[in-house]
């Protein structure tokens, strides 16, 4: 890795940070691109300390400005991803044309390894036009560049998780949390160091060349047991209320006015199927690494949710 040039879309995202803080540790060459690269570059450069950062915006629409941007490059790593369309942004160019654009240019430039970050429940037929789009994204990246690595993760959590945090927030201002589908739908909540790890290690080993990794953490649990987990790290009881997915779904509808979402509908599709690794599916075991537990490092980070009986509670 030393001193690799590996170009990084998604770097300044949740996931992405933590790629480019084990890349820069790893000294390697490391070109962010972002559309914000005034406002994250500052975040992402002291970690040029060890490695080198550059970043900047790129033209994503064109393949040939692309290959262009690739030359040199030991490496490609697309962790771009939405959760809901707005009128600029669709799933179909963001997670399916964008994606085999640049592992064409990948290919047309010479790149030897190129990493694409999909998700669990991936599937041309899904109802879902999140899941369709990402498999259409991973079909398109495949024929273009079939040794490609795609990481298929469940939830992510950490520090800055959009789980959690989203549903410790609510619990501080909300007397009650929903259960959609009545909070039966199983989740393998990954860690985001491991997830990180998994995709530098994709990086560095001959034999996940073409392969596909489903990530998840040691351990499955129901949306309903992961809000109760979640309440009783913060030290707040609230009613968990179930909601069915027709309900759900008209919720939906209102939120979906709002300029960031909460809930869409496609999200209440999503929550249809569970979101856990497949029995057949190559994972972090195979890339060598063991997965953390979720409660050695939830506690930590949810601690500013605390009540104030749970937080003097945790300092005596
Ligand atoms: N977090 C999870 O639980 C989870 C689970 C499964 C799969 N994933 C996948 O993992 C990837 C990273 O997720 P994350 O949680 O780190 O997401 P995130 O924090 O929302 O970051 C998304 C990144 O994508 C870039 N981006 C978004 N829309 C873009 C667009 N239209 N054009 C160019 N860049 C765009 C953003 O870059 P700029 O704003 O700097 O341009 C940002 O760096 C995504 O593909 C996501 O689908 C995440």
């Amino acid at each position: 890795m030393r001193h690799r040039l590996i170009t990084i879309f998604g770097g300044t995202g949740f996931i992405g940070r933590h790629v480019v803080r084990r890349l820069a540790v790893r000294h390697a060459r490391i070109r962010v691109v972002s559309r914000n690269w005034a406002v994250h570059g500052r975040d992402l450069q002291p970690m040029a300390a060890v490695g080198q950062i550059v970043g900047g915006p790129l033209d994503l629409s064109s393949e040939a400005a692309l290959t262009e941007a690739f030359a040199g490059n030991y490496a490609v790593i697309n962790l771009i991803g939405i959760l809901y369309e707005t009128r600029r942004q669709s799933f179909a160019e963001v997670q399916a044309a964008l994606p085999g654009r640049i592992a064409r240019a990948a290919r047309a430039a010479g790149v030897p390894r190129l990493v694409q970050m999909s998700a669990i429940g991936a599937d041309p037929a899904s109802f879902s036009a999140y899941a369709r789009s990402k498999a259409e994204g991973e079909q398109a990246v495949r024929a273009a560049f079939p040794e490609a690595v795609v990481i298929r993760p469940s939830i992510v959590v950490g520090p800055e998780d959009g789980f959690f945090n989203r549903f410790a927030a609510l619990a501080r201002l909300l007397p009650a949390l929903p259960l959609i589908g009545g909070g039966r739908t199983r989740f393998q909540p990954v860690w985001v160091g491991d997830v990180a790890a998994a995709i530098v290690t994709a990086l560095e080993r001959e034999d996940a060349r073409g392969q596909t990794y489903e990530l998840g953490g040691p351990q499955v649990y129901s949306f309903e047991e992961l809000m109760r987990y979640m309440l009783q790290v913060i030290g707040r009881k609230r009613l968990l209320m179930p909601l069915s997915f027709d309900l759900a779904r008209l919720k939906a509808r209102l939120l979906e006015w709002l300029p960031e979402p909460p809930l869409t509908r496609d999200q209440v599709e999503l929550l249809k199927t569970d979101n856990v690794v497949a029995a057949d599916a190559r994972t972090l075991q195979e890339l060598g690494i063991t997965p953390t537990p979720i409660e050695l490092v939830v506690p930590e980070y949810l601690a500013r949710y605390r009540s104030r009986p749970a937080q003097r509670a945790a300092r005596s």
